[in-house]
Order: C-alpha cells, then structure tokens, then sequence
C-alpha cells in the first residue's frame, strides 16, 4: 500500500519505518530540514533499538523515503498518518495545534479520496475538529481513522512489529477492510485488530496510560508502607501479580514514572474531565502521588547526608526509563536538582542520555564517561535508571572506590541482603534489608 507519515518523532518515525517493514511504500514527511537531511544521511535523531537498521534497511528497499515535501507525500498515498507531537499545554491540556495544522497542510495537498489517520495521542473530540477541518480546506471526500500508537520507548520497533492489539477508530467497513490488509503482515496468533468508533478509539489511549501510570503509582505509595511498617513490596508485587486479575506487570516500584507519555497523558485526562464537569479525582491523585514518590526518594538522600558538609554523589542513570536517551520529566533529572538544590555536588554516568540531559543539568553537574570513574571521592551511589549494565554491577569496585560505601538505589536492581554481603550500605525502595 502507498502511505505517508506525517511527524519523524518516536511515534512517526517508527509508524514510518516499520510499515516500509511491512512492505508498504512510505513517504516519511517533517518540516525539520535538518532532520530530514539526517535521515537521508542515516543518521537517526533518537535512540531506538533496531530503528537504524530497520530504516536503513527499507531506504535501501526504496519502500522509504524522507521529505520536507508534503505535499510529494500525500500525492503518493492512499493512506496519510499524523504522527506529529501532543505536548503538555501550561494549563495541562493536550495542545493538539501540530495535528490542526497537518491536518489543514494535508488537506490542501489532496487531489483525490484519502484516509486520514491520527496516530498521534489526541483528546477525545479531536477526530471531529480534524475531519472539519479537512473538509473546509478541500472538497475531494476522506475517511478519517484514530489508530493510537501503543509502542514503549526502547521497545518501540518490536512493539509495532508485533502489537498485542491495534486499535481502529472507524465505523466505515471499506475503511475497516482496508487497515486490516495494512496492519496484516504485523498480526500475530495473539495480536488483536479491535474496532471501534473515533472517540472510543481516542479515549482508550488515555484509559491504558493512565491505568497503567495508576498501578505504579498504587505500588510506589504502598512501598512507602512497606517501609514505615517492615513489608517487602518485591513480596508484595509477587503475591498480588500472581493473581490472574491483576497481572504481574507495570507494577514494579521505583522512582516513580515519567517519559514523554504517562505524565502527559495523566494531565490531559485530568483536563478533559475538568472540561466537561467530571472531575478526575483518581488522575489527579495519581498525578500528585507520583511527585511525591519522586521527592520522597530525594528527601530520604538529603536527609541521610545533611550533617555531612561538602557531599558529593556519584548518579548513575539519567533517562526517565532504560534502552533510551528520553530524559523527558526524567524522576532522575528532579532528584538531581533537588540534590543540587540541597548543596549536593553531583557527578554523573548514563549510557545513552547525558547529551541529552545537558540542556537541564548542564553546568551543574558533572558528566563521567563510564560508571566506574565516577565512583572516585563520591559519598555514596545513587541508581535512578535501571539500565542493563547496571543490574550486575562490580560492588568490590563501587565499594573500594567510594568514601562511603552507601547505595541509594531507586529501582529495586539488587537483593538487599546480597548487597549487605557486599559490606555495602543499601537504601532500596519499600525492601526489607
Ligand atoms: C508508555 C506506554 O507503556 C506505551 O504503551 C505508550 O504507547 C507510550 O507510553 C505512549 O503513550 O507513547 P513509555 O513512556 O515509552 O510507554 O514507557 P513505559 O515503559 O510505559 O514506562 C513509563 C514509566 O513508568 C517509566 O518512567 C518507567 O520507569 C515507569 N515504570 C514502568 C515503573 O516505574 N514501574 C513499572 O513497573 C513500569
């Protein structure tokens, strides 16, 4: 099929991608010149594993190609996704003004019938704005698709490869017809195709993220009273998990969630029910609760050191999750500020986001190129990612080179008393040590 993606940011680009992957024609179009000149190069704006290979590898194919030129993209397809940006408004809302004015942009590139699709996560209600905008700045006739993107960050080109389901957004069968064959080289024996109205299709993006946001927060506030009263919330999630109703994933406890997504997605549903006089008490409460988990963990570091004048960290992890260089409302990024804020100096290790975590900390912090180095004349070790590389760490090493052997870890990495073994002091989240 013949298909153009609007948007070459985490959702658009891997859409992009792997639908080339899927043997389809795909003309990837962005605004950014720079970024397109990338691409065309081969270089990749964000880190995503596999999604190198796999753009290289369908350029190559010529099934993809980059342009500025939209309107070469939609003269080319059957199919137009949107797949650009739905960031946080100051007052919470989802701004959705990138997908307005793609949508417009598109409009008036069409020459004849297309099917808009919207990938992009967009408030319940925006299917309509789109498609009255479409139709006041064209008179071909479209159909209009909501088809929300469920990929992970890290995992984003599996999870497009191999959806658990897929989610269309129309009631016209012929369109219906048509996103089948699309999404079919993709359909495993487990993998759902679910159809649904527009504005269903548009809320059940929100319902999963903030369900999900929703059970980590459950758990993080319960590892706070874990702590108080000497339960293991490891124990805790392994005996409630293996209850098939309540399932064994997304209920790790840690830091607290953040990403590009969850935190987002959380404040626009809030603002939704603001909007129509039902008040999302739990979203809001969730919201909240995940800041506290995050200043909580914070807290307990400055306290420990507060009589010691002169403290300095060693942090490993910067991303807000690992397999990413996304530090986007990173719970690490808010820890280290509040350390700095406290008068901690910090000294810092990530595998792949400390560039991208200079526009925050830059200057304040000090940048290490290995995890190991760093460790040097440190006070103790924070952990706020759960990077690979650091869930099996040399503890003689961190040991012998800290001042003080002292591990504030925020991601529940080790067994406590393994690392009590180790003559290290541990700081886990809701464990007993
Ligand atoms: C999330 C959803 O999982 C995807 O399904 C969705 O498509 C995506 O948002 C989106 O809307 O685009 P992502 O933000 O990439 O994906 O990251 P997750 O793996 O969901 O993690 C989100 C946050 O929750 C991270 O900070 C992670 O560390 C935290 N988390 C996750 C926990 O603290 N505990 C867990 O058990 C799981």
């Amino acid at each position: 099929m013949k298909v153009s993606v609007v948007g070459v940011g985490y959702v658009g680009l891997v859409a992009a991608a792997c639908l080339a992957e899927g043997g389809n024609h795909v003309v990837c179009v962005d605004n950014d010149q720079k970024k397109i000149d990338d691409l065309n190069q081969g270089v990749i704006p964000i880190y995503e594993p596999g999604l190198t290979e796999i753009v290289k590898k369908n350029v190559e194919a010529g099934r993809l190609i980059f342009t500025t030129d939209l309107s070469e993209g939609v003269a080319k397809s059957l199919l137009v996704f949107i797949g650009v940006g739905t960031p946080s408004a100051d007052d919470g809302s989802a701004d959705i003004s990138a997908v307005l004015a793609v949508a417009k942009d598109v409009a008036r590139c069409m020459d004849g019938y297309r099917i808009v699709v919207t990938k992009s996560t967009v408030p319940v209600g925006t299917h309509k704005k789109v498609s009255d905008i479409i139709s006041s700045y064209t008179e071909h006739p479209f159909d209009y698709v909501s088809n929300p993107e469920f990929l992970k960050e890290g995992s984003a080109v599996d999870d497009f490869l191999k959806p658990d389901r897929v989610i269309i957004g129309t009631t016209n069968p012929a369109v219906m017809e048509i996103m089948k064959q699309l999404y079919a080289p993709f359909m495993r024996k487990k993998s759902r195709m679910i159809f649904m109205d527009p504005a269903s299709a548009e809320m059940a993006k929100y319902a999963a993220n903030a369900m999900l946001a929703t059970r980590i927060t459950f758990m993080n506030e319960l590892s706070g009273l874990c702590d108080e009263l000497g339960a293991d919330i490891e124990m805790v999630r392994h005996g409630i998990g293996s209850d098939g109703r309540i399932g064994s994933s997304f209920l790790f406890a840690g830091l607290g969630y953040g990403g590009s997504c969850f935190p987002k997605d959380v404040r626009a549903l809030s603002f939704m029910g603001d909007g129509c006089g039902c008040e999302m008490t739990l979203a809001k409460a969730v919201q909240a609760a995940n800041y506290k988990q995050q200043d909580r963990f914070a807290e307990r570091v400055i306290e420990y050191y507060k009589n010691r004048p002169e403290t300095t960290l060693a942090a490993w992890g910067l991303a807000f999750k690992a397999r990413t260089d996304d530090v986007r409302e990173s719970p690490a990024l808010r820890c280290v500020n509040k350390f700095i804020a406290a008068g901690i100096k910090v000294k810092a290790y990530d595998p792949e986001a400390m560039e991208t975590a200079v526009a925050d900390i830059d200057g304040k912090v000090e940048m290490g190129e290995n995890a190991y180095d760093i460790l040097n004349g440190c006070d103790g070790l924070v952990i706020m990612t759960d990077w690979q590389e650091f869930r099996s760490p040399a503890f003689d090493d961190i040991k012998d080179k800290l001042n003080k052997a002292v591990i504030f870890d925020g991601r529940n990495l080790y067994e406590p008393p393994f690392v009590a073994k180790q003559g290290i002091e541990y700081h886990s989240i809701g464990r007993v040590s």
